[in-house]
């Protein structure tokens, strides 16, 4: 295949355009390069998405699949205009931050509700919240099927996505926190339910999507698991025999100003209950029907566990500091014991 990669210099961009090049199709990314360089064996082409015609030159020379992360509804609403009339198949990288409800576990793409597109004004995320992240997306998805067509296009609402060259401090936190030993600070339950997609895995269902001409709209999760199971998983994969874990309930971390999902003081792959129900317990059966792989998570969490170990300035160290951990568990233990 011909593929053009909107992205391919960071994480997910990055491992399509990697996998591409493995498997001898004829890749192309279109980037500024700020956020990094494309693999070996990938054409890289600059650009600025913020210039409307940046991609017009691109629309000559024709494509036999598209896959876009973007986040900004100009940046898509452009590369439409200047592609879709030479393209075959457009895959385009959403996010499961779409929904409406956050809630209710078990929820399927194809019928659970979504956000209201994204006011006029607004043309990306804004702020370090993001806020309106999920109604552009929504906007991008609506603006893809209407140039594309329903049949040409492949809408992958990813889940978290995890595995090496993740550039947050959310599956990487839990690698180093079981890697470093000792009693490890467990949020929640064991019974929680937690869910991932492994980027190598994404990069492969995009890729066989392109190539099958998959079509319409899908989570990108691997099946849910629990908590207990992730932990022990991190563990395994590590090679970390008996890690001790200290259940911590939800209510007595939330006390001790213990925060969720990421960023300064949180727990990652942790939501409030039932509030938060949904996020992490979808239904990824049609995507596994209609061809993701999952690979065990053991090999993840060695993927990731690498990538660490030799980019140690490229992870971020977010999450509960250990001094900030012990003394949120010593309160623990006295409330337990008292
Ligand atoms: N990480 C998660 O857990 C998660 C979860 C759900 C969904 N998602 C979605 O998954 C996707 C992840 O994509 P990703 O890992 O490849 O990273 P990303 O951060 O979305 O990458 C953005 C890409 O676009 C390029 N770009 C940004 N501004 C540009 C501009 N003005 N002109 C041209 N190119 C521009 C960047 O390259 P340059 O900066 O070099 O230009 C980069 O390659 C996103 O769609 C995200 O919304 C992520």
């Amino acid at each position: 295949m011909r593929i053009l990669i909107l992205g391919g210099t960071r994480f997910l961009g990055r491992a399509v355009a990697q996998l591409a090049v493995r498997q001898g199709h004829d890749v192309t990314c279109a980037a500024r390069g700020v956020s990094g360089v494309v693999p070996t064996g990938a054409r890289f082409v600059p650009v600025d998405r913020d210039d409307p015609d940046a991609l017009v030159s691109l629309g000559g020379e024709g494509f036999d699949a598209v896959v876009d992360v973007t986040r900004q509804v100009s940046h898509a609403r452009h590369a439409l205009a200047a592609l879709a009339d030479h393209v075959g198949h457009w895959s385009f990288v959403s996010t499961i931050s779409v929904y409406a409800d956050n809630t209710t576990p078990g929820q399927t793409a194809t019928d659970a509700p979504v956000l209201a597109p994204a006011p006029p004004d607004v043309d990306g995320p804004v702020g370090a919240d993001h806020r309106w992240y999920g109604e552009c997306k929504v906007s991008i998805e609506r603006l893809v099927r209407e140039r594309m067509g329903v049949a040409r296009s492949f809408v992958c609402r990813a889940g978290l996505i995890v595995g090496a060259e993740d550039p947050s401090d959310r599956f990487p936190y839990w690698v180093r926190r079981l890697a470093a030993g000792g009693e490890v600070l467990a949020p929640g339950r064991p019974t929680d339910r937690v869910q991932f997609v492994d980027v190598a895995d994404l990069a492969a269902w995009l890729l066989h999507a392109a190539e099958a001409r998959l079509a319409g709209t899908y989570d990108a999760v691997g099946p849910a698991m629990s908590r207990a199971d992730l932990l022990a998983g991190v563990a395994a994969g590590l090679g970390v025999a008996d890690p001790v874990l200290t259940w911590v309930d939800q209510e007595f971390l939330l006390s001790r100003d213990v925060r969720e999902w990421s960023g300064e003081r949180a727990l990652p792959l942790w939501v409030r209950l039932p509030e938060g129900g949904g996020l992490m317990d979808r239904d990824a059966r049609p995507a596994l029907e209609a061809g993701l792989a999952v690979r065990p998570l053991s090999d993840t969490v060695r993927a990731t566990a690498s990538w660490m170990t030799a980019h140690p300035a490229a992870v971020r160290q977010g999450g509960l500091d250990p001094v900030d951990e012990a003394a949120v568990l010593r309160e623990w233990q006295a409330v337990r014991n008292g």
